[in-house]
């Protein structure tokens, strides 16, 4: 595993590379934990060589989030890294990524819009920005992310797709506690009680899939069922029953539809998603 602190090294180092072989691309904020860690494997799984970065985007983060609070442990990260196959870890300093004539940004109109991106003005086009410099950087040929992010995932497929670049989003499934809670580097900031409130997220998605399997159709009813059930731990964000492909609402659930949903828990915004089919 090699560590490397530079984007021109990352240049030489890809550079370098041998063309005949895959490469797998794991982008992360650090403070890794088990989904961070099956994108690795996935990665391990399906792919020559893997390249992981960890680096915190300020730019996806808006003024009153929280940037400076957001864990990182970049020992712990190495440690738990090494447990893999891992041939680099890329982690660039904000000096290098954003130097100060800094001007260039990448917004993928709509998606960005709505969802998260309500409620987090400026997020993807932070998310945008920086996975397409990685990108452009590391230049992989699979980008191994979680669904947990599933607007992000979209939004990247997007961005890829309209800029024609050549590498392809896998995107893999939501890793969970034993318990149901979607794994998070922000559930470090959960104590004991609001750990336990924190389960309304993934109670909720199973009360409207069971009401799905027993017949019930009408996106209103179901998503209702979800935001009774969260209100009564923390404050709903949003909840909605949208399209899997296009993300737009619904009124009436498919095959194809799929409930995703942000919740505070006090200060602690956590989101999740499922398929209804699931
Ligand atoms: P971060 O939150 O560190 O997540 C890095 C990757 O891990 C993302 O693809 C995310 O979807 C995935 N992930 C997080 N929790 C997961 C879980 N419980 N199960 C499966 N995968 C999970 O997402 C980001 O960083 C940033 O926005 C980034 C893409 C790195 C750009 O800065």
């Amino acid at each position: 595993m090699q560590l490397v602190h530079t984007i021109a090294e990352m240049r030489v180092v890809r550079r370098e590379l041998p063309t005949d072989k895959s490469i797998g691309f794991v982008p992360t904020m650090g403070y890794l934990h088990e989904g961070h860690l099956s994108l690795v494997k996935a990665s391990n799984d399906n792919c020559d060589i893997t390249i992981v970065s960890i680096y915190v985007n300020p730019s996806q983060f808006g003024p009153n989030e929280d940037l400076s609070s957001y864990p990182r442990d970049l020992e712990r990260d190495l440690h738990l890294l090494s447990q893999y196959r891992v041939d680099y870890v890329f982690f660039p300093t904000n000096e290098q990524i954003y130097p100060p004539n800094y001007k260039t940004w990448v917004e993928v109109e709509g998606l960005s819009g709505i969802l998260c991106g309500a409620s987090r003005p400026g997020h993807f086009r932070g998310v945008a920005t920086i996975v397409l410099k990685l990108v452009n950087i590391v230049k992989p040929d699979h980008i191994f992310m979680g669904s947990k992010d599933f607007q992000q995932v979209k939004v990247l497929q997007t961005m890829l797709r309209d800029l024609n670049l050549e590498s392809r989003i896998v995107a893999c499934p939501i890793v969970r506690e034993a318990d149901g809670l979607a794994m998070s580097s922000r559930n470090s900031y959960l104590d004991p009680a609001q750990r336990q409130r924190a389960l309304c997220l993934s109670q909720a998605i199973k009360l409207v899939q069971q009401a799905t399997a027993s017949g019930e159709r009408d996106a209103t009813k179901l998503q209702q069922i979800a935001e009774e059930h969260c209100s009564q731990y923390g404050q709903v964000d949003y909840i909605q029953i949208v399209d899997s492909e296009n993300l737009q609402p619904l009124k009436q659930v498919d095959s194809s539809s799929r409930i995703i949903m942000a919740v505070f828990i006090d200060r602690v915004r956590l989101i999740d998603n499922a398929a209804l089919g699931e």
